[in-house]
């Protein structure tokens, strides 16, 4: 670790978590999470006005717990990063306002950073600076889409996303048919390790011939899955849930994969980093590593507490703005609820830069 890299706290509220942590460069230092998931359950989702309610009162005493657990002051770092956007906008406008606070009552700059970007770039904190160009697929609960990632501070280029549910969203809704509570993804991940991935052939959404090559489409696979479950029922019969399971997960991850691997080839690229929630899925990372071996492409997936959301990957991202000398946010940074995947930060306008310097 070189003690010159920048030492920067990144604060993540985009959804459910309230995520605080500290990195320099590309180590990782402390990462604290406190969580409202649990408020959520018995909604089936996350309910807006109970997420920004909790990272209200679990902001102060997480930002206090990822300095402890990093053993620095907040006078001692060199900047402040949070995510600027894409996410519901209560919870981020929390985020958002507690760091222009920190970042103003201590004199450092801020760093508006957009989520997605975050989630990418979270893995230099595993296998260490991205290679550029690096294919990334991102999957979450909100999002599912190929990115270009050129530079991940300012060039990131979408080759397709879902044109319906999010790849996470589709697990969370099977989970919700099968009741099996929320968040739906780990523990459809665990009923599958005991299930028969090809059990039931359920589709695979725009693979045809003619369908977009990096596109996805998962909410025809949710209505095929709660046709069969339905029918079952209907029948008086069990439903044999772990087949269900794993049948429905393979669906998802073969698509994901034979996708990711395609767009890597088509572009010439040979590294592929896969990050957001879904990532900590155990059947994905398996059939990932077998293709990306047969394509003779080196694959990077973060370990799954840095997969979902948390504030490490905030810190990330604004510890390599730091690095390139990218240019900070103004304190007029407001949250974007719909921040494009491109904008991979919030800069401040050539003026404001002027009158910050000023
Ligand atoms: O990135 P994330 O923490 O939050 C968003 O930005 O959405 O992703 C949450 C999503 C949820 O839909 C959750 O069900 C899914 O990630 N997820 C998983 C697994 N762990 C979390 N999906 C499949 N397998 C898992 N092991
Ligand atoms: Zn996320």
């Amino acid at each position: 670790m070189a003690a010159d890299e920048p030492l920067v706290l990144g604060i993540e509220t985009s959804c459910d978590e309230t995520g605080v942590g500290i990195v320099r460069g590309t180590t990782l230092l402390a990462d604290a999470v406190a969580s409202s998931v649990e408020e959520h359950g018995r909604y089936g989702g996350v309910v807006p006005e109970i997420a920004s309610r909790a990272h209200l009162e679990a902001m102060v005493p997480t930002v206090q717990r990822a300095l402890d657990e990093a053993g620095i002051k907040a006078s001692d770092l060199d900047g402040i990063a949070v995510t600027a956007g894409p996410g519901l906008a209560g919870a981020l406008l929390v985020g958002v306002s507690a760091a222009k606070a920190y970042a103003y009552a201590l004199g450092k700059p801020l760093y508006g950073v957009n989520h997605l970007a975050s989630h990418i770039c979270v893995d230099q904190l595993e296998h260490g600076r991205l290679p550029e160009p690096t294919m990334a697929l991102l999957v979450s609960g909100g999002h599912s889409s190929l990115l270009l990632t050129e530079d991940i501070t300012s060039t990131v280029r979408s080759l397709g996303a879902t044109i319906d549910d999010a790849a996470g969203e589709a697990f969370d809704k099977v989970a919700r048919l099968l009741n099996l509570g929320f968040p739906g993804g780990p523990v459809i991940d665990r009923y599958a390790r005991e299930g028969d991935p090809a059990a039931i052939a359920f589709p695979r959404g725009l693979t045809g011939a003619k369908d977009p090559a990096y596109d996805f489409s998962f909410s025809g696979l949710k209505t095929a899955v709660s046709r069969w479950v339905e029918a079952k029922r209907r029948a008086g019969e069990d439903v044999p849930v772990r087949d269900v399971s794993a049948s429905f997960q393979e669906a998802v991850v073969d698509v994901l994969t034979r996708k990711a691997v395609r767009a890597c080839k088509d572009e010439g690229v040979d590294h592929l980093m896969i990050g957001g929630g879904v990532a900590a899925n155990s059947r994905l990372r398996a059939l990932a590593q077998e293709r990306c071996d047969r394509a003779g492409i080196t694959l990077r997936v973060p370990r799954p507490k840095l997969c979902t959301d948390n504030g490490a990957m905030v810190a990330a991202l604004g510890a390599e703005m730091v690095w390139r000398d990218r240019a900070p946010s103004a304190f007029d940074l407001s949250a974007d609820s719909s921040l494009p995947v491109t904008d991979t930060h919030v800069p401040a306008s050539h003026d404001e830069l002027h009158r910050l310097s000023e």
